[in-house]
């Protein structure tokens, strides 16, 4: 297996991929190491919708300004609530008793801390710290598959209110496509330079 550092320079957002779907195994693994991805309190704001129907891939390939990417044989939807209310803080409570193998009126510390959250911040915050969330997440998916030499093609540019129409999300959004697969030796991009920054310009010690 690579080395983390030697995956991250494989990998690079990949514009055109083979037919060759993911075996089940990996692709499990992939969503596995991304469910254990961590979050402020524990919230897991975020839900991944594997499009599997020919039909709606069509319509998001047409909402994603029909991005080559879209067509990747494995097609995941990053969505996350628009909204936090108690049923996310029941949620989390019953998820860690569960967990824990406790009865959930003993954890009534955690849950007042999490509904004391939920009750303190405006309706019109949630949605950005959801995200904040959800990108923790993405950030373990597209390592994972790094390390995995999945080749990964993550999207914001797409019509996001569109996409939640095409799959009738109302009480969720949209916001990262993520194409997934295996690269086409005709894809370009691979030979890309990866550009980025030098370590002294996004490190300092003070
Ligand atoms: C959250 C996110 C959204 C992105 N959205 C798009 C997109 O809609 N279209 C696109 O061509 N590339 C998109 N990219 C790819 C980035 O442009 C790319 O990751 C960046 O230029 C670094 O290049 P590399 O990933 O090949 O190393 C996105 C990347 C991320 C992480």
């Amino acid at each position: 297996m690579k080395s983390i550092v030697e995956a991250m320079q494989w990998r690079y957002a990949t514009d055109k991929f083979l037919d060759t779907s993911i075996p089940t195994e990996t692709l499990n693994t992939i969503l596995e190491a991304t469910r254990l991805s961590p979050s402020s309190m524990n919230f897991q704001p975020w839900k991944y919708i594997s499009i599997q129907s020919p039909e709606l891939r069509e319509q998001i390939f047409e909402a994603g300004g029909k991005q080559e990417a879209i067509k990747a044989p494995t097609l995941l939807v990053l969505t996350i609530p628009n909204i936090l209310t108690t049923h996310n803080v029941d949620n989390v409570v019953l998820a860690a008793a569960k967990a824990r193998n406790a009865d959930p009126s003993t954890l009534t510390g955690y849950r007042s801390m999490l509904q004391g959250f939920v009750d303190k911040t405006a309706p019109e915050k949630f949605f950005d710290w959801s995200r904040r969330q959800a990108y923790i997440s993405l950030g373990v998916l597209l390592s994972t598959v790094a390390q995995l030499e999945v080749d990964a093609a993550p999207m914001e540019g797409f019509d996001a209110p569109r996409v939640n129409e095409i799959l009738g999300l109302t009480d969720s959004s949209a916001v990262t496509l993520i194409g997934l697969g295996y690269r086409h030796p005709e894809d370009t991009h691979q030979s890309w330079p990866k550009v980025r920054f030098d370590m002294e310009e996004i490190f300092e010690t003070r």
